[in-house]
């Protein structure tokens, strides 16, 4: 049910792995993000076991934008994956949660100088190259500080994948990685090659999110083995390692069919080895990058249903105590999340459109939502939002970013706290000598 069998229903209430939902409420508030810790790490374990065990010479590194907290990436390390990180925000947290340095991989379109300089101070495992400039850069701030950096190019692979544009990264069209339809990677690579302070490993592409067609992981890992052989023969470089990226799609609704993970590395690996041996080369290594697989589905959050208002022959709306500033992907990309109301999971349905609190007509929670005989005081829980919302959460209208709980057979705790009014004003300076009246 809902994606996640830890997901259950006791005397017609949600539980979440064996606790009362309502209960969540009533200790931490709402709205709350709630995670299934144990779904968290079966699927990490899945990575563990059906990949990396699987499969030698592999490596897997969870795309941290989707949930940037400790705790998470605690479990993540503690399964054997590494992590992606795009920022030196979520270099700063992965390093705080204690994650190796040579586990992290560092990515970014634009990485400012200050990211890089940091990235190569700690030491990172892998930089990936997005743009010309950043190659001298790179070299530069390695060479000052006497340092080799390993570094991956991102190229684009022309594999267009993803549920909506937004999240699409793979065609000729995106800012992300150097082209393929002209020589540029080709002269990405030559140009890292001469670098002195470089060691170029292999190539990375990220065709996009959200994906549920086995054909398009298929066909990336077929072109990206095309462009190992187009590198080979321009520049006589051989790639030792080729990162496919993230994309792997979760279940939202019903209408969602995510493809089973084991079957699709299988497939995947099946076309590696094809080509390896088509090329007559030593496998190079292969690594993915899943970030909503692993997190979304653990993910419930919980609101509190507040006003209810009939617009006569045209709709209802039932509002919650949150919305755009804890999940903004209803307003950006049309998302669709599943809702009930936690303590009255069946019951006589009212057609309605959630909404949250935020000063904005396009502050959605649920366009379309059948709910069991819905009155202010219930709590709402919204299905699937492990992933880009807590981390794309903001404080728009000054609502408090929500607490992250976990919870584990019949035991919760806090592994984020609610934010406060103090945190609200921790920046603004205008506000410090002012007095209190
Ligand atoms: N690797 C790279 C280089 C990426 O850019 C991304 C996601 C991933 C891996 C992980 O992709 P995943 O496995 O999570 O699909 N905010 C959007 C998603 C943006 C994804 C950006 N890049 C959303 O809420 O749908």
């Amino acid at each position: 049910m809902y994606g996640s069998r830890y997901l259950t229903e006791q005397n017609n209430e949600l539980q979440i792995d064996g606790v009362a939902v309502t209960e969540l409420a009533k200790q931490y508030g709402t709205p709350l993000y709630v995670m299934a810790e144990r779904e968290l790490t079966d699927r990490l374990a899945t990575v563990r076991d059906a990949f990396l065990k699987k499969y030698p010479n592999t490596y897997a590194s969870f795309a941290s934008k989707a949930l940037t907290i400790g705790a998470v990436y605690q479990q993540v390390v503690r399964h054997g994956l590494g992590i992606d990180v795009v920022t030196g925000g979520e270099l700063f947290i992965a390093r705080k949660a204690g994650v190796p340095a040579e586990r992290i991989y560092f990515h970014g379109s634009n990485k400012s100088t200050q990211d890089l300089q940091y990235a190569v101070k700690e030491g990172v495992g892998k930089i990936v190259i997005d743009h010309y400039g950043e190659i001298a850069q790179l070299n530069q701030i390695a060479g000052d500080t006497c340092q080799t950096v390993q570094v991956l190019i991102r190229i684009v692979p022309q594999v267009i994948g993803g549920a909506h544009t937004k999240i699409q990264t793979g065609g000729v069209d995106t800012k992300f990685g150097f082209s393929t339809h002209d020589d540029s990677y080709l002269q990405a690579v030559e140009a890292v090659l001469a670098a002195e302070h470089l060691v170029l490993l292999g190539i990375h592409c990220h065709v996009g999110s959200q994906i549920q067609e086995i054909e398009l992981f298929e066909r990336t890992a077929r072109t990206m083995m095309g462009f190992v052989e187009t590198i080979r023969e321009r520049t006589s470089f051989v790639a030792s390692e080729v990162n496919l990226g993230g994309g792997f799609g979760i279940a939202y609704t019903q209408d969602d069919q995510p493809l089973d993970f084991e079957q699709t590395m299988e497939r995947v690996m099946a076309i590696i080895d094809e080509e390896t041996t088509r090329l007559a080369i030593d496998r190079p290594r292969i690594g993915i990058e899943p970030g909503r697989w692993v997190v979304a589905n653990a993910g419930t959050t919980l609101y509190t249903v507040g006003a209810i208002k009939e617009v006569q022959g045209v709709r209802t709306y039932l509002s919650v105590d949150g919305g755009m500033a804890d999940n903004i992907r209803p307003a950006l990309y049309g998302a669709v999340y599943e809702t009930v109301i936690a303590n009255r999971i069946k019951g006589e349905t009212r057609h309605v459109t959630v909404v949250g609190a935020a000063c904005e007509s396009g502050d959605l929670v649920a366009e379309s939502a059948d709910l069991a005989e819905p009155v202010s005081g219930d709590t709402l829980a919204v299905f699937g939002t492990g992933a880009y919302n807590y981390s794309m959460a903001s404080n728009y209208n000054q609502f408090l970013r929500p607490a992250v709980v976990f919870v584990n057979q019949g035991e919760s705790r806090e592994v984020v706290r609610r934010q406060t009014y103090a945190d609200l004003i921790q920046c603004d300076l205008g506000l410090e000598n002012i007095p209190s009246s």
